[in-house]
Formats: structure tokens, C-alpha cells, sequence
């Protein structure tokens, strides 16, 4: 059963199928209502369990959306992180049915995706890591777009190692619990251990190329639906460095159960790679 949901989870996060994901979010909502009650009686939430994102927090956030008709909002299915002027950083999983770079467009410039600030660029390629679902499934969840047009955005570096976080923030339009919200929303999640993320989700996480956040014990906060592909952040000096990229999960922000993430340090040289070859 759980086997299943995941799966559906993830292809419910494709192209093209937006009404899919919405369904599924709501499965995981209605699934979570069944749950006890959180022990701090605070699990309904928001992301799950965060706030607004403000003006210039996350310059580097995007949204990746559908051409056509409709506002962003109506047209936003993951999320993506600007690594260089005219480059996002997405999972592979958000665009792994894409046929065509037209498919697909990135919205930047404003946290609120019914703002007219919103600044739509259309995409010139589709990278997907070419080792993704290998060795397991969702390994290697990344992928590279390259933009027809520079963004007037600052990009985010990239974690260069793997390291035992403390501190993560991970931000998007995902679902939050009550619907998918008009402006970005952003959490702080503790980190967890590959030992800890393998003890709860046995045999599916490849501590390679994932890694795992949640708030094992009580739940509460975590990324969810419509957040795949954005970041998870740790804050350096003044500055985030993108550690992760928002990837799966059983369903989100239960206990014991926490988010997956691609591990950004361990594709730093191939995504290195990619981009020199588009220059
Ligand atoms: N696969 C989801 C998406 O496409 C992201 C799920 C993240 N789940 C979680 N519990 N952190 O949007």
C-alpha cells in the first residue's frame, strides 16, 4: 500500500499531469487526516508547516510551469533553484516526459505567482541526468534546463560536499496541507542521518545520491507535492547553499517519515560538466 502511494506520487508529479497531482495531494491530505492526532496538536499547516516567503529571500526560486493559457499559478507543477544566469537546477522526475524544451517554462521574479512581476522565459534544452532511477529508483534526481534568456536573478551556489547539516530550509508552491498557495512558502527541517532515513524507508534510499529531512518524531514540516525539484538550503555566512534538490516522500510531513532530497554535492562535477558544454 505504501509501496503503491509512493509510486503514485511520483508520477502523479509529471507533465502534464496536473489534475493527477492534485488528486494525489488530496489523497495525502485526506490520508493524513486519518492519522492520530499529532501529540503537539499542531500537525494541520502548512510547504507543511511553514510561513510566506519575503521579497528577496530566495531570489533564486523558481517556478516550473506549462506554457499557455492561465496565470503562473494555474501553471505551476515543481520547482527549480537559478545556478547560473540563464540555468535551472530541477529533479529529473518533474521533467523526465518532456519531449520538447517548449513543454516547459520557468517563472521568476516574485514570490506570488499571481503577481504581474512574474517573468516568464521559455526553455532552449532539457537535461536529464542520465544515471536517474540508477541504482534504484530516484536516484539521481536532477536535471538541467537552459533558459532562452538570462534571468536578472542571483543564482545560488551549489554544496560541494556531503556533510551532516544542521540546520535545512526548504521553500515552494507545493501543497501545504490546505491547497497549493499563491505565494512561495519556506520551513526549516532538521536534518537526518542516512542511517536514520535508510532505518525508515528500508531498501528505497540510495545515501549516495539523497538525502533525507524531516522532523522524525513528530512531524509537522516537511516539502509535499508541487515542491519537487526546488531547494533545500543550508544557510552559510550571509548566504544559502542549494544542499538538495526536493524529491520524494510518503506522503508529507509524518513521522517517521521524512522528505527526500537529491544530494546536490554529489552531482556538483556533472552538473559542472552539462553546463560547460551548453557554453
Ligand atoms: N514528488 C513530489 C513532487 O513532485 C515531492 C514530494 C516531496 N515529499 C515529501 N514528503 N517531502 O512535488
Amino acid at each position: 500500500m505504501d509501496r503503491k502511494r509512493k509510486h503514485l506520487i511520483r508520477l502523479g508529479a509529471g507533465v502534464a499531469a496536473g489534475l493527477g497531482a492534485a488528486a494525489i495531494a488530496w489523497a495525502g491530505v485526506a490520508a493524513n487526516a486519518e492519522e492520530p492526532a499529532d501529540p503537539k496538536g499542531d500537525f494541520e499547516a502548512q510547504i507543511i508547516g511553514g510561513g510566506d516567503v519575503v521579497d528577496g529571500q530566495y531570489p533564486w526560486l523558481v517556478g516550473l510551469g506549462s506554457p499557455g493559457e492561465g496565470t503562473p499559478y494555474e501553471r505551476q507543477f515543481c520547482g527549480g533553484s537559478v545556478i547560473a544566469e540563464d540555468v535551472v537546477l530541477t529533479a529529473a522526475h518533474c521533467v523526465e516526459d518532456v519531449t520538447d524544451p517548449e513543454e516547459l517554462v520557468v517563472f521568476s521574479g516574485a514570490i506570488d505567482l499571481e503577481s504581474e512581476d512574474v517573468v516568464e522565459t521559455s526553455v532552449a534544452a532539457v537535461h536529464v541526468a542520465e544515471d536517474y532511477n540508477d541504482p534504484i529508483a530516484m536516484s539521481n534526481d536532477w536535471a538541467l534546463l537552459k533558459l532562452d534568456e538570462a534571468l536578472d536573478v542571483e543564482p545560488i551556489a551549489l554544496a560541494t560536499e556531503p556533510e551532516e547539516y544542521d540546520l535545512l530550509e526548504t521553500a515552494g508552491w507545493g501543497d501545504t496541507g490546505e491547497g497549493f498557495p499563491t505565494t512561495a512558502q519556506w520551513v526549516e527541517v532538521p536534518f537526518v542521518s542516512d542511517a536514520d532515513c535508510e532505518a525508515a524507508y528500508p531498501d528505497e534510499v540510495d545515501a549516495q545520491t539523497m538525502l533525507c529531512a524531516g522532523d522524525l518524531e513528530n512531524g509537522g514540516v516537511d516539502s509535499c507535492q508541487g515542491d519537487s525539484g526546488g531547494p533545500i538550503m543550508t544557510p552559510a555566512g550571509d548566504e544559502q547553499v542549494l544542499v538538495g534538490i526536493v524529491s520524494w516522500g510518503y506522503g508529507c510531513a509524518e513521522p517517521n517519515q521524512p522528505g527526500v532530497y537529491g544530494e546536490v554535492a554529489d552531482f556538483n562535477d556533472a552538473i559542472d560538466e552539462v553546463i560547460a558544454g551548453w557554453e
